[in-house]
């Protein structure tokens, strides 16, 4: 079952990013600021329970593209974690495409993720549609995807993309 978090669920979701982080705990611990941000939304830190346990977790936040014509909004997905052992199951793919419709359903128009390059795609997600989107972390080559929820939400779209400082080391 795929459902938006709960504060009884803070801990745990730390928890499962730090372990499928290799206990590294900067995706975890940006988790938890981002909640005190207003890049936040309730609605979209999804997470994956399996019989009452929570296995894993997708966050989607406000980050939006600097163009010399003003700002656009869109949706960064990112950080996305599922237990090593529930790992290879489909869990994650679950997460990813009910946030997508999450997002869709909340009428956001754009995703953007920077992640792994043969897992995204699968999704709709798209490297060549990132292109003329500076990514801010550097030249972060085909890792660096968008997706349009709406058909056409990026077109003539050129500029940078801008996240949350919380974002900056992760
Ligand atoms: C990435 C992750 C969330 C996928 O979750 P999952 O439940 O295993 O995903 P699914 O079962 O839906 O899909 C499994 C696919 O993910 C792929 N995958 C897992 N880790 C990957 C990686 N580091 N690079 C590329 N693909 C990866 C698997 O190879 C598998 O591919 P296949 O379907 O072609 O065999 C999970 O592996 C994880 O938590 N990894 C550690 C944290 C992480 O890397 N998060 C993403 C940051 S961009």
């Amino acid at each position: 079952m795929i459902r938006p978090e709960t504060q009884n669920d803070y801990s745990t979701i730390y928890h499962i990013n730090q372990l499928a982080f290799d206990e590294r705990e900067a995706e975890a611990r940006l988790v938890d600021t981002l909640r005190q941000t207003s890049a936040f939304i309730p609605e979209l830190s999804l997470v994956a329970e399996e019989e009452g346990r929570i296995v894993g977790h997708i966050l989607f936040s406000h980050i939006h593209i600097e163009t010399p014509h003003g700002n656009i909004p869109a949706i960064a997905l990112a950080p996305m974690a599922v237990l090593p052992d529930f790992q290879n199951r489909g869990i994650g793919s679950q997460l990813v495409r009910e946030g997508l419709a999450a997002c869709k359903h909340l009428g956001h128009a754009i995703v953007i993720v920077l992640g792994h390059t043969t897992y995204y795609p699968r999704f709709g997600f798209s490297a060549a549609l990132a292109k003329a989107l500076e990514c801010p972390y550097g030249d972060c080559g085909d890792a660096w995807m968008a997706m349009e929820l709406i058909p056409g939400a990026l077109a003539g779209i050129q500029g940078k993309v801008v996240y949350p400082p919380e974002f900056d080391g992760v």
